[in-house]
């Protein structure tokens, strides 16, 4: 399996002072930048939307990894395509037509991502698989940085990996939210994830650039 991805997620920063706590984690290491955009009514909480997503692609070269946590994310794609998102993922309890909605963001050039909260089975992906760059496992429910890692999205993921290696698909990244830190990530590492979002984790010390490093110390990949 290829390398492990390390993206830090923004909404554990100090907003007052975005550019430089962006800044500091490209210094630090980071491979991408994990945006969470939450709209109060999926998760139960707000954060931004594509002004403020345009405003960083300003003060970095990493990619975005574009985390919708919103009903109906279809209306934001066109402004998200525009302010520089290089990868969006959609939860399919938000979306009508998923399969629609998956095509439509790879129209626009952008690589489509699946995010499945604890309680949503595999099953969901089974004929999306074509359509799709990565699945992110939630570890937690989305809403809030700062949770507890739940180890019952262990077996989840190694199925997933299986599930993967019967279509030959292991182009499709794993990626995993919630509760990473360097333990949790010996664990979904081995269990199969391949990009780790971390919030807390890198945000919550002075130096990043060790956070990260011990998540890759850490990593089985
Ligand atoms: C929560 C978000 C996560 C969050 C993770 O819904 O999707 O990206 O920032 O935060 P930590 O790493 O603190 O669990
Ligand atoms: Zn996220």
């Amino acid at each position: 399996m290829e390398k492990a991805y390390y993206r830090p997620s923004i909404l554990a920063s100090d907003f007052s002072r975005l550019g430089e706590e962006i800044r500091s984690i490209e210094e630090a290491g980071a491979d991408w930048i994990h945006i969470d955009i939450m709209d109060n009514h999926f998760v139960p909480n707000l954060t931004f939307g594509p002004p403020i997503v345009s405003m960083i692609r300003h003060v970095t070269k990493l990619p975005f990894d574009v985390h919708l946590m919103v009903e109906r994310p279809e209306t934001l794609f066109p402004a998200l395509a525009e302010a520089g998102a290089d990868r969006i993922t959609v939860h399919p309890e938000a979306c009508v037509h998923l399969h629609r909605t998956l095509a439509s963001i790879r129209e626009l050039g952008i690589k489509a991502g699946v995010a499945l909260n604890p309680h949503t089975p595999l099953n969901v992906l089974e004929y999306m698989l074509d359509e799709i760059d990565l699945v992110l496992i939630m570890t937690i429910n989305p809403g809030f940085g700062g949770q507890a890692f739940l180890p019952s999205m262990l077996p989840k993921l190694r199925q997933l990996r299986e599930l993967l290696d019967k279509h030959g698909r292991n182009d499709i990244h794993i990626q995993v939210d919630g509760g990473i830190n360097a333990e949790t990530a010996a664990l979904v590492t081995d269990a199969g994830a391949n990009s780790l979002v971390a919030g807390t984790f890198i945000f919550g010390k002075q130096d990043r650039a060790a956070a990260i490093s011990a998540l890759r110390a850490a990593s089985k990949v």
